[in-house]
């Protein structure tokens, strides 16, 4: 049985912080699962680390699709968030619901995620009515990133404070069930922790957020740069060439592979093939 949105909402009752994660493939999906990560995104960020764009504009409804069955079939008990690509949510309600649906129906998520708080909240509250838990995701929206002129922390001002707490609401309000806050300043997503209902799950939020995301690739070490928000936990690329670079020199000095990792077979069956 997987994790519920019921059982998320709940956490922020009893305290307990939210885990979230991103994962994008089967192999590494299976791993965040097996910890016991109640939330996994497969984020639009795999335009980035795992497609190399620059930003998450190019990717497809298509690539999301793909990657996110790759998730479900490596996952048991994580709730399996799907994100929405650009664009795949504003020019209707009923294209809003059709890729949402997409999400639910062929890659078998339980939920989508969507960027955007008072501007998407009609298009929010008809999925929830339809049966399509939703996740918001306020503050620095990557894939406004052109609109908004760069990675810049969000809500300084108290206009733009003011305007993140009425997203927040209007999330809420809409039906949402938890919403991300990015690159926020701690007290002002503290705030909106407070004044919310739903969970609030932070990058860059600081920790007074009721539960925390991280793009696997920033707290593994794979990332060609790491953000002020992610800690490394592991320098993965850097084990990572390590062994390649073994593989390489055995496979150039013929010392892989051995007889440890090749096949024998019967003697007179390659004899009877010589002598023919
Ligand atoms: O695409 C993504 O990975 C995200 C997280 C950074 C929240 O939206």
């Amino acid at each position: 049985m997987r994790v519920t949105i019921n059982q998320i909402k709940e956490m922020k009752q009893k305290g307990e912080k939210i885990t979230m994660l991103t994962a994008y493939d089967y192999a590494t999906a299976k791993i965040v699962d097996e910890v016991g990560i109640p939330l996994i995104l497969v984020g639009d960020s795999l335009g980035m680390v795992v497609l190399g764009y620059e930003t998450p504009i190019p990717v497809t409804m298509d690539v999301m699709l793909h990657h996110t069955k790759a998730v479900v079939r490596g996952t048991k008990q994580a709730l399996i968030v799907g994100d929405m690509p650009f664009m795949t949510y504003h020019i209707s309600v009923e294209d809003a619901l059709r890729n949402a649906t997409r999400f639910i129906q062929e890659a078998g998520a339980q939920a989508i995620k969507l960027e955007g708080g008072v501007t998407v909240a009609d298009k929010v509250k008809r999925m929830v009515e339809c049966g399509i838990p939703v996740m918001g995701h306020i503050g620095l929206t990557p894939q406004s990133i052109n609109q908004l002129g760069g990675y810049k922390i969000q809500g300084r001002t108290s206009e733009a404070a003011a305007s993140l707490l009425r997203d927040a609401q209007a999330l809420e309000e809409a039906g949402a069930f938890a919403v991300v806050l990015e690159t926020v300043p701690t007290p002002l997503a503290t705030l909106i922790s407070q004044k919310i209902g739903i969970p609030t799950i932070g990058i860059g939020a600081g920790i007074g957020c009721d539960g925390q995301v991280q793009v696997i690739h920033d707290i593994l070490g794979l990332s060609d740069r790491v953000p002020k928000h992610a800690k490394q936990y592991v320098k993965l690329a850097d084990i990572t060439r390590k062994a390649v670079t073994e593989y390489y020199n055995e496979v150039k000095a013929s010392s892989f592979p051995t007889d440890k990792q090749s096949f024998t077979m019967d003697e007179s069956v390659l004899t009877a093939l010589k002598d023919k």
